[in-house]
């Protein structure tokens, strides 16, 4: 069933990511559907507390079926960190660092560290009644690399290694990231929950 979802971010490059992942749905952003001001406060302790909290936000704003996306990298050796901070990581509050900026200080704080290993995880909720969303987790596991690699993609992807592929995510073509990626395998999922669902919209 193709689905009109407004995605809940200001961020048009957020939408231009999930946009082939999400083929056959028309995704709009919130002032598409005339929201000028959408910007709620990312309170939760997990990432699908925070994906859940502005895909409902967006729906009771809309009262259509909604998508969010909240993402980051746990690296292990770090408890877990920067996670739900990965956006913010480093930034103490003043502008945020650049993914330069982050990749340098992430490769800093694993210094001396052989046990490396990470994940990029992804959580999508699709917000379509009062009280009633859909929720998919999916994760990408790597290792922190001992420097930076590749020209592709975008944040953390040039620091991430994936053992498997002799390659950082940085080196994979956009096609072979979403083949393999947190994001993409979560949007499979939903949209194989959507394809499969006949629910009333
Ligand atoms: P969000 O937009 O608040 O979900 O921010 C996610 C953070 O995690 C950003 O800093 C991204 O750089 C990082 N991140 C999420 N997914 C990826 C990815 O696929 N590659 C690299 N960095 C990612």
């Amino acid at each position: 069933m193709a689905m009109q979802l407004i995605v809940a971010t200001n961020n048009a490059h957020k939408i231009e990511e999930l946009r082939p992942l999400f083929v056959g749905h028309e995704l709009l952003m919130p002032q598409d559907v005339g929201i000028t001001v959408f910007d709620p406060e990312e309170t939760g302790e997990s990432f699908f507390e925070n994906a859940h909290i502005k895909a409902e936000t967006l729906f009771h704003l809309t009262n259509k079926p909604t998508l969010a996306d909240d993402s980051g990298l746990c690296v292990d050796a770090l408890d877990g960190r920067p996670g739900i901070g990965s956006a913010r990581y480093g930034s103490n509050g003043e502008g945020l660092l650049s993914a330069e900026q982050k990749n340098t200080l992430l490769l800093s704080e694993l210094e001396g560290i052989t046990a490396r290993s990470c994940a990029f995880v992804c959580c999508l909720v699709l917000h379509y009644g009062p009280r009633k969303f859909l929720c998919v987790q999916e994760t990408l596991e790597g290792e922190i690399a001992l420097a930076p690699r590749g020209q592709g993609g975008f944040g953390y992807d040039p620091i991430v290694y994936l053992p498997t592929l002799e390659k950082t995510v940085a080196e994979l073509t956009q096609e072979e990231k979403n083949l393999i990626s947190h994001r993409g395998k979560a949007a499979k999922k939903m949209t194989a929950i959507i394809g499969a669902l006949k629910f009333d919209v």
